[in-house]
């Protein structure tokens, strides 16, 4: 299941962001990846650990944390730090896979990648091609979304950036370590959480809502890992 979560980042956020990476030094996107990867990936980044990155990354982070639909869906135990990611001139990233654990970089932590997420810095009307192309359950969905929103997909899915062909598209990306490692397990409690706000929207709180939100924790204290 993809989930797409509108305004993580307000439009300020979006032009703090798209200025400070204008300035920044980018490298080539092969630094992060292994074999399978470097093959297919043609694109830029910021080195993980400049101080643009950091203070970046740390500002979405921030803004996720407040976010509830986000923290719904993916139910987060621990999220690496953003990786920004930029493509013009035909640079793509063909299809792959992305790796099932991940170093944090800096520390001696590795996370188990449940979920990936792609937050779009650039409006679409910037650049041409680019979409996110994601092999899910219910075949291939293809992403473009509006600056400051993100997607959030399992990281299993086999996955690809088409050729920007004109402009310029700039992305932070990042992975998830899910409390709740199990897709279908997520994905149940995530459509329980959501008819539950929506009662709540609708009635207000009854014995019911009441009812299902402790039956809601119930099974999230099942199949909660942390
Ligand atoms: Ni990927």
């Amino acid at each position: 299941m993809m989930v797409h979560v509108p305004k993580v980042l307000a439009a300020e956020q979006v032009a703090y962001c798209r200025h400070a990476l204008d300035e920044a030094e980018w490298i080539d996107g092969k630094a992060t990846v292994g074999e399978q990867g470097a093959l297919v990936k043609r694109n830029r980044q910021l080195p993980e650990l400049s101080p643009v990155a950091k203070q970046l990354g740390e500002m979405i982070l921030v803004a996720l944390s407040k976010n509830s639909l986000f923290f719904s869906a993916a139910l987060p135990l621990r999220t690496v730090p953003p990786l920004f990611n930029r493509y013009e001139g035909g640079e793509r990233y063909g299809t792959h896979i992305d790796g099932a654990v991940r170093a944090v970089p800096g520390t001696s932590f590795f996370i188990r990648t449940d979920l990936s997420s792609t937050l779009f810095l650039s409006e679409p009307s910037e650049y041409e091609g680019g979409e996110l192309v994601v092999f899910d359950t219910y075949g291939k969905q293809e992403v473009k979304l509006a600056a400051g929103d993100l997607v959030l997909y399992p990281a299993g899915s086999l996955h690809r950036v088409n050729p920007v062909t004109q402009g310029q598209r700039t992305c932070a990306i990042f992975w998830t370590q899910s409390m709740v490692p199990d897709n279908q397990q997520r994905e149940l409690l995530f459509g329980f959480d959501a008819t539950i706000q929506s009662l709540r929207r609708k009635q207000g709180e009854s014995d019911e809502t009441v009812a299902l939100a402790g039956h809601y924790h119930n099974l999230l204290r099942l199949w909660t890992q942390v």
